[in-house]
């Protein structure tokens, strides 16, 4: 099990090229599932994440090729059975559902249990399948869905966002027979990355990015080329890294459009954010105010950004409130930072954050991707060596982060501690 020694209290400073994003690569090469023709998507990052995705598509049958950063994916599944082992390492197999049913009108993939952040159950997810008329089953952990005369177009109405589901539908629905309506989708950046990508391959989507969705079902779809759109997740982690150790980082390639709530929160810290046509040019030159955030979905303030804006109001000028309206165990950083010196009091979804000037250096560990790179910027910025172990977490979804963070003055070392990584859930 890896853990990253990092001797903090150095200002960051230097350039960074954001990568592609994970949360839109997954779905993406899920697409990989539904045409015989050779999809290839560039730009996709080499992640513990994509490489489970990668090998969950090979397990279907489909070809799955990589080179650098360009995926090739090519033939048709001869498997429509995504098993509990592989499935349990990474919720987001679930994204296997949709395609499968709708280029074979059949799939059995199974449940994938709970995380660290949360229950996430998956009922979204079915009742959108049965929507559009499968027929689905749980039993034995899995969820058994066919539809043996294809799937037929119609309204899926999401009571609340989900992010995944929205996937799901969309990519159930541009094979369905018939118009589809999405009602309350989700409008992350991913979400329109791959309804761009389906449309390359010949689907009729229009809406994505908006709350509504309209999807013309087509018979079939060709291959394409597609480049994964950056990470914005990544983008905003770097941006308060910049925040929090009070150095100057430009961002290349970070589309400041996907990033506006944490830009927007930024500035009231105090923090300096310029937007050079696809770059962000984050500098913080005194400490940083605090300031209240609450998670939303896009374009609110992501939860995937909650953790690591927390590391930074813990040195923050003031008190914080940062309310997580997402996930309902999306805390589990604050007693690794509390470790550090935070002074911080959760009460439910809600946490009290009183900023010090300094934390203190310590041993830490990490619990769940977002979370631990939250404990990487907080040693970052604090004088002395702290330790954050268990970062197979951040392999998930963090491609070459010692030697990104290397380049611009940090501080930090990957110690192998030859002993095997925990199950990841
Ligand atoms: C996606 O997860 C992201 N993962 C998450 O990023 C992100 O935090 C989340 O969206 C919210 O933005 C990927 O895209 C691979 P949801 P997803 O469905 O789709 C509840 C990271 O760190 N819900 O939008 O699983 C759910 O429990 C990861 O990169 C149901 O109740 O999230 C949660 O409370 C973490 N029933 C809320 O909806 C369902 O069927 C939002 O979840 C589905 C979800």
């Amino acid at each position: 099990m890896d853990r990253l020694r990092i001797n903090g209290g150095a200002p960051l400073r230097g350039k960074i090229t954001i990568s592609g994003a994970k949360n839109a690569a997954l779905p993406l090469l899920a697409v990989g599932l539904m045409s015989d023709d050779t999809l290839v998507l560039e730009n996709v990052p080499h992640l513990a994440d994509t490489k489970s995705m990668e090998g969950l598509i090979r397990h279907h049958g489909v070809a799955v090729s990589r080179r650098d950063e360009t995926v090739t994916l090519s033939g048709a599944a001869s498997s429509f059975d995504a098993p509990y082992d592989l499935v349990r390492k990474m919720r987001a197999s679930i994204l296997v559902l949709g395609p499968l049913l709708a280029r074979y009108g059949e799939a059995r993939v199974s449940l994938p249990g709970g995380c660290a952040i949360g229950t996430r159950p998956v009922d979204l997810h079915i009742r959108a399948m049965q929507a559009l008329g499968a027929i689905v089953e749980l039993a034995d952990g899995y969820i058994q869905a066919r539809a043996p005369q294809g799937l037929t177009g119609g309204r899926i109405v999401f009571p609340m966002v989900s992010v995944g589901a929205t996937e799901n539908a969309i990519m159930a629905a541009v094979l369905a027979k018939g118009s589809s309506e999405l009602v309350n989708a989700a409008r992350e950046p991913e979400i329109s990355d791959l309804a761009d990508c389906l449309n390359a391959m010949g689907a009729q989507i229009s809406g994505h990015g908006t709350d509504t969705i309209m999807i013309e079902g087509v018979n079939s779809l060709g291959g394409a080329t597609h480049r994964v759109v950056a990470d914005r997740i990544e983008a905003g982690t770097f941006a308060i890294a910049a925040g929090i150790t009070g150095g100057s980082l430009t961002l290349k390639q970070a589309r400041p459009r996907h990033l506006d709530a944490l830009i927007e929160v930024l500035r009231l810290t105090g923090i300096d954010v310029r937007e050079v046509d696809d770059d962000l040019i984050v500098t913080a030159t005194d400490r940083v105010l605090a300031t209240d955030i609450s998670t939303n979905p896009f374009p609110g303030f992501p939860t995937d950004l909650q953790a690591q804006f927390m590391a930074m109001m813990c040195v923050a000028d003031g008190s914080s409130r940062i309310s997580e309206t997402i996930f309902e165990n999306r805390f589990m950083h604050v007693p690794e930072l509390v470790r550090m010196g935070a002074d911080i009091s959760v009460d439910g979804g809600v946490a009290f954050v009183r900023g010090r000037r300094q934390l203190t250096s310590a041993p830490v560990m990490a619990t769940d991707l977002r979370a631990s790179v939250s404990l990487v910027l907080a040693a970052l910025a604090t004088e002395g060596q702290s330790e954050v172990s268990r970062i197979y977490h951040l392999d998930r979804g963090y491609s070459k982060l010692e030697e990104k963070l290397g380049q611009c003055g940090a501080r930090l070392e990957r110690i192998n501690d030859g002993k095997e990584d925990d199950d990841v859930s």
